[in-house]
This record gives C-alpha cells, structure tokens and sequence, in this order.
C-alpha cells in the first residue's frame, strides 16, 4: 500500500485500464485524511507557511485540490501531459484559440458546435486571426484550404450533428509536416472510445457538460495537452483568462466521470437499437449514425474508435411530421445539450447551428426537418416505444 501524505505525490495508474481509472482517479482518495470522495476544497486561498515557502497551493484562480485531482484524471484517460479544467467547454475552445496570434489562420470543421463557429468570427476577428471552415473527412480539401500561415486545425468528430468521421491520424501526419497543431473536440466519444492524442493530435479538448460530468447538472470543459510547453503557454493565458472550474463543479464532474465507462457501454448499445428502428420507420427519410456499416467513414471509425457512441442525427418527411413529433414525445426531452443520463432531442436549424451560415447549413444537410438525438442509458423498448407513439398519426 503506497502512504501518500500531500496532494503533490501520487500514483499516475497508467498501467490500469480505463474503467478502472474513471473509478480511482489521480489520487483517487484524499491522501490526509483516507477519505473515499475525493474533498471539496471550497476555499479560494491557502495558508502559506513562511517566505517563499507555500503548500504547494496559493490561490485558487491557479490551483485547487479538487480541480487538480479532475485535471490529472482527464490527463490520465487520454495519456496527456496534463490538463486544465474550465468554466465550460466554449471556456475550454476559448483557451486553446489563445495560442493564435494575429495575422495567423485556422481550419475548423464546416459541420462545428456553433459556438466555436461564433469565437472564429466574433472573437478571432477582433484579434486579426482568419479561420476556413473545411470537410476534414477530405484530406484534399483540407490540403487546398492550408494556408502557409495556417497554425491550428480545430477537428470535431463525429461532427456535429451529421456525424461525419475525420481520419485523425492522417490529418495530423499531414498538418505536422506544416508545423500545425491539431486540435480534436472529443465530446463526443470522449476518451472512452477514441483517443486523439494516441492518434497524433496534440490537444484534446471537450465540453465535459455532455458525456464526462455525464448527468446535465454541470457546466465544464476540459484541454489536455501533449507537451510541457503546451501546458506552461496555457497555464499562463488560463490564469489571465479566468475561467477556472469551480470547486464544487470540479467535484460533481470527478463524481459523473466514475461512471463514464458504464455509461458510455450503455448509450453505444442503445443508440445501435434505436438508430436501427429509425432507419426502418417509414417517417424517417434519413438516419446519421457512425455505427453503420454503410457509414461512408465506417472503416476509419472502426480503425480509430472502440465505440460508436450515442449521438444520432435523423431527418422527418415533414415539418409537420416534426412539429407533432416533439409535441408527443413524453420520455425523450425536447432540450438542448447532449451526453447526460437523460435523452434529449434537439433541432438543430433553430437552436445548436443558428450561428451556422444558411449557405453552409444548406450545404451540410441540417435541413428544417433534420433532428438531433443524444440517447441516454434508459432502458432500450422504452426510448424506442416513446419514438414509435410521438411518430404516429
Ligand atoms: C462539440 C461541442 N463542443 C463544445 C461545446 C460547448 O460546450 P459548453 O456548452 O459546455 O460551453 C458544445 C456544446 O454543446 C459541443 O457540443
């Protein structure tokens, strides 16, 4: 039994495998004092012993236990360097869009969160940065679109909400012959299924308000990084920044993350069951599930991923099959957000993607009739007979 008495020392766990890691944490325990759940270090300053002599803590803008223990779990799940935990996940966007410097450009994925949409023209703007929004699952258009003062690539996939796959390795040995870094928004696997860093990005960042805090009671958002240099640029622009993750939300994200592995099993088996009974409705136009084998990315999941996940996009014959649809459905909630405990259905046209260009939506295919579905860990008949009542006459 190792005897760890401060918050400094601890045992990494690299040799364990996922599922035990989301349990035990970094620490996993608290060190002083043996207790089980990790403590909430609800204090903004600490003591310090003598002249230049501290514990280690100082203030809690900069470091706090409880958040540490967080960022060093989600360092160890995507075998990153460390990782620093934010306000929310466009906190987590924000931050890393710190290491772009005036007159330098950005691809971002065409099918993005809306949000990093808004930072690229609302914020990047400002600061003389350009951004292209490119189809990564393309690596000749993304090749076109580089820039010789092209510096990040900000990947999501599965895209967001038409679940296009980009190939990660083959997009990273492309950008680091450029000197790019590259970028993965990973809410959507999470470290569960896919690890971006092993595949050669390197920073992972996530809006932990979905799939890591895992139970819509929590705003958060995470970036981990690969090197030393990465962390020492972003600590110093995260403590001008702000944002820091409270810790009582660094507490209830530690405590969703201890289930993620269940979790993420449970949501991959149920939207394979209901992305299956959708494509077989008769309503149903469209169905964009990664899990398909006739997914025209299929083979690149399967080589990159270890799940499917449980995002699925679908598209109604009608506006007025749709508008019925979300009044009669009972069990699966017409909300925003994804990646909780609960199914939530949303439509992206009028709320996640209004930032969008119509041009690019048009192109897209997020359509008036398109609808978005997180698939939560209820049981399976049960989510498929809510969709079968709301899609009758
Ligand atoms: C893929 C993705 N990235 C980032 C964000 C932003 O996260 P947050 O809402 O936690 O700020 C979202 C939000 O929906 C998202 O879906």
């Amino acid at each position: 039994m190792k005897n760890f008495t401060n918050y400094t020392v601890y045992d990494k766990k690299e040799n364990y495998h996922d599922d035990t890691k989301v349990v035990h944490g970094a620490l996993g325990h608290d060190p002083i004092t043996g207790a089980i759940s990790f403590p909430i270090f609800q204090s903004s300053t600490y003591r310090h012993i003598g002249v230049k002599e501290n514990t280690n803590f100082n203030y809690s803008r900069i470091i706090n236990p409880t958040r540490e223990e967080f960022e060093r779990t989600m360092a160890l799940l995507d075998h990153g360097c460390d990782a620093f935990a934010v306000s929310s996940g466009m906190a987590a966007v924000s931050l890393v869009l710190t290491m772009l410097k005036s007159k330098e450009h950005i691809l971002i994925s065409d099918d993005v969160y809306g949000g990093t949409v808004r930072a690229c023209t609302e914020t990047l703007k400002n600061n003389g940065v350009t951004y292209t929004q490119v189809d990564f699952t393309d690596l000749e258009e993304v090749k076109r679109n580089t820039q010789d003062n092209t510096k990040m690539m900000l990947i999501e996939t599965p895209t967001n909400p038409m679940m296009k796959v980009a190939d990660i390795k083959k997009i990273a040995e492309f950008a680091h012959t450029q000197g790019i870094t590259v970028v993965v928004d990973n809410t959507f696997l999470t470290s569960y299924f896919q690890k971006p860093l092993d595949l050669g990005a390197d920073i992972v960042i996530y809006s932990a308000t979905k799939y890591i805090a895992g139970h819509n009671d929590v705003l958060a958002g995470v970036v981990v990084v690969k090197t030393e240099e990465q962390r020492d640029y972003l600590k110093t622009q995260n403590a001008i920044f702000g944002a820091c993750l409270s810790p009582m939300d660094s507490w209830l994200a530690l405590r969703g993350l201890k289930t993620l592995a269940l979790r993420m099993e449970k949501h991959n088996s149920n939207a394979k069951k209901i992305a299956e009974f959708l494509r077989n409705h008769p309503k149903v136009k469209k169905v964009y599930y990664v899990g398909f084998e006739d997914h025209p990315e299929y083979e690149i999941t399967l080589k990159e991923t270890t799940g499917f996940g449980g995002m699925i996009s679908f598209e109604l014959d009608s506006i007025s099959t749709l508008n019925k649809f979300l009044e009669k459905l009972n069990l699966i909630l017409f909300a925003e957000s994804l990646g909780g405990v609960e199914s939530l259905v949303t439509h992206p046209a009028s709320r996640t993607h209004t930032e969008v260009s119509e041009e690019i939506r048009k192109k897209l295919g997020i359509t008036d009739t398109l609808l978005r579905l997180s698939v939560g860990i209820e049981n399976p008949e049960d989510l498929i007979n809510d969709l079968k009542n709301a899609l009758e006459d």
